[in-house]
């Protein structure tokens, strides 16, 4: 098990520690695992290539330390409780001598296939257990797995398994487990061999494929897994991520299961039967921790107040968000009416790209601030750079986050395509991550995430890149270009407004917008559906071509006294137009 943290005095002599000497600081962790072989040295890295390997030479399976080591303490102890979508379907319970069984048989089904290691799996399953079976079970052969959001469309399903060439999907579960064995030998794999793949979003084209490796992102997600949240031997987790994303992955099945925590996976939504779901779930299954978006926060507390009245919760002890920026009402009303103003919030920043959280306060021990992700953690440096790639130092600043020096779960590459993982985070500023974020950095050196800084939408924390909508839109025959910006919504955070040119008069405006609702749900998902479509007659345009996307925001916003300059646009008579058809 890794090193805790026990007071504030600690957490600052281990980050500085951190920084002094992360080799030495990240090996100590690394040396609380099981390898089959011990790495010859821990670090090598440039940011240029970017080339960055954690824990070189060394062996491992990292399901033997999500299961096969924790079988002599806890195979008794739950692992995964599982709280199906009908309150009145009974809830399932798996220990870790089950859940080893489970995925040693499914492994030994994968193999039956033809599995073998290197292979991508791509997987593609709603929230039940049989989702982190199939996970780990392709970690144990050594396959790759790419776990696609039950959400995303068949089209962008197709566009995953084509990207990362993978070879097994959709046969049936009960079939290919009948009679296969419950032991499986763990594949012996490299530190850097690939886990898995996972599509995220950017500013530009397709998703990408961000890889993360067996050895780094084992020692992350446990050591932030057991810090952030201060777990405590024997308790009840629940983060309500979909395992479809980074979140999932990281903190329901990798981070707790390697602590040898109760993981809880809801198949359901927070408003199912009623939007008290979640409280009653917390009160039924006694959690500990909770882990959830501000999005769902935003909504239950719309929902009113009567949802929480007569759901007493004092197993409660962390409270956790993640994904987007808490608003400050949210943050209160997540403070008072679920955690009793007795449980520390912790408001984690990070990415698919980070592997795990990278800028939060440690539950109870940290002083919060309301929509402050607080403090990076041991090992975590970040840097804050202005236009042209200079640190801005000192406090009370604002600027682009970037990170200066690799932790061990950082992204190696995104699958199939090395220089769009250089040009996408390692070019835009010399030696340095590029996590594409605006932060400020208040007077104790607190961090507070504003927000992207490029073309991604953060929709109810759903990353979405708006180049994937504009292209799906314009997949419309009527349609012969768009514009997607984001803009400020109560619940999700961030909306979705398309500002559409068409080839002919539209005269049923409803039936035209399902249209193009219909075609994004097809194309990519009903996530990205937009909220507001606007026509227009031309998209206000740089000489050099380029979308003044600025203007499509500020008009987007509703705010439209100041919006800049536009001398240097070709077509500057269309804007005056825009903004009088703002829907
Ligand atoms: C983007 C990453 C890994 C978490 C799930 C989303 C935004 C994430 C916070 C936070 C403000 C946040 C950032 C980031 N974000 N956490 N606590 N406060 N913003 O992962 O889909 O890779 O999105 O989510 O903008 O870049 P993701």
């Amino acid at each position: 098990m890794t090193s805790q943290i026990n007071s504030f005095e600690e957490y600052k002599t281990e980050y500085a520690r951190s920084v002094a000497d992360p080799e030495g600081f990240w090996a100590e962790q690394a040396a609380t695992f099981q390898w089959k072989k011990p790495w010859k040295s821990v670090l090598k890295w440039n940011f240029k290539e970017p080339d960055i390997k954690w824990f070189l030479g060394g062996k491992l399976n990292i399901t033997e330390n999500v299961l096969d080591r924790h079988l002599a303490a806890r195979s008794k102890q739950t692992a995964i409780i599982w709280e199906p979508n009908d309150p009145n379907t009974k809830p399932g319970k798996i220990t870790y001598k089950q859940l080893y069984q489970q995925v040693c048989q499914f492994a030994n089904a994968l193999k039956a296939q033809g599995v073998k290691k290197g292979d991508r799996v791509c997987i593609y399953m709603p929230m039940t257990p049989e989702l982190a079976v199939a996970v780990l079970a392709c970690a144990r052969i050594g396959a790759i797995h790419s776990v696609v959001f039950a959400g995303f469309s068949a089209n962008s399903v197709a566009d995953r398994i084509k990207d990362a060439g993978c070879t097994v999907g959709d046969y049936w579960w009960h079939e290919i487990i009948a009679g296969k064995r419950k032991s499986c030998k763990a594949q012996q794999m490299d530190s850097e061999d690939p886990l898995f793949i996972l599509y995220t979003s950017g500013s530009t084209g397709k998703p990408k494929g961000v890889v993360h490796t067996h050895g780094g992102y084992m020692v992350y997600t446990e050591y932030t897994f057991r810090n952030v949240f201060q777990y405590q031997d024997k308790e009840i987790f629940w983060c309500t991520a979909d395992i479809g994303w980074i979140t999932g992955h990281s903190y329901i099945i990798y981070g707790p299961l390697l602590a040898g925590a109760t993981s809880l996976i809801f198949e359901g939504v927070p408003t199912y039967p009623d939007p008290g779901r979640f409280w009653d779930v917390i009160k039924r299954h006694k959690v500990n921790i909770f882990y959830t978006a501000p999005t769902a926060i935003r909504a239950l507390m719309a929902a009113g107040d009567e949802w929480v009245k007569n759901r007493r919760m004092p197993s409660l002890r962390v409270l956790g968000t993640v994904g987007e920026p808490i608003n400050e009402e949210a943050w209160y009303w997540y403070h008072e009416k679920i955690g009793k103003k007795r449980c520390p919030i912790v408001d984690t920043w990070w990415q698919t790209e980070t592997g795990g959280i990278m800028i939060t306060p440690i539950a109870g021990i940290t002083p919060t601030k309301p929509c402050f992700a607080t403090l990076p953690l041991p090992g975590v440096q970040p840097v804050l750079v202005d236009a042209n790639g200079t640190e801005i130092i000192g406090n009370d600043v604002e600027g682009m986050l970037c990170i200066k020096y690799p932790w061990p779960s950082i992204i190696r590459t995104t699958y199939g395509d090395h220089e769009r993982c250089r040009q996408n985070y390692f070019a835009t500023f010399k030696n340095m991550y590029f996590t594409g974020d605006g932060v400020r950095r208040d007077h104790d050196g607190y961090y507070r995430i504003i927000g992207r800084v490029d073309d991604v939408i953060n929709v109810s924390g759903h990353r979405i890149g708006t180049a994937e909508v504009e292209d799906a839109i314009n997949k419309h025959e009527d349609i012969v270009e768009s514009a997607v910006v984001g803009f400020p919504h109560d619940i999700k955070g961030q909306g979705i407004y398309a500002y559409v040119i068409v080839t002919e008069q539209i005269t049923d405006h409803a039936a035209f917008k399902k249209q193009v609702l219909d075609i994004v749900a097809k194309e990519i998902g009903p996530i990205a559906k937009p909220d507001k479509i606007q026509i227009v007659p031309g998209l206000p345009k740089t000489r050099s071509g380029k979308i003044m996307r600025r203007i499509f925001r500020k008009i987007a916003e509703g705010d439209t006294s100041n919006l800049g300059d536009i001398s240097t646009l070709l077509n500057p008579e269309v804007v005056e137009e825009i903004k009088m058809g703002a829907v």
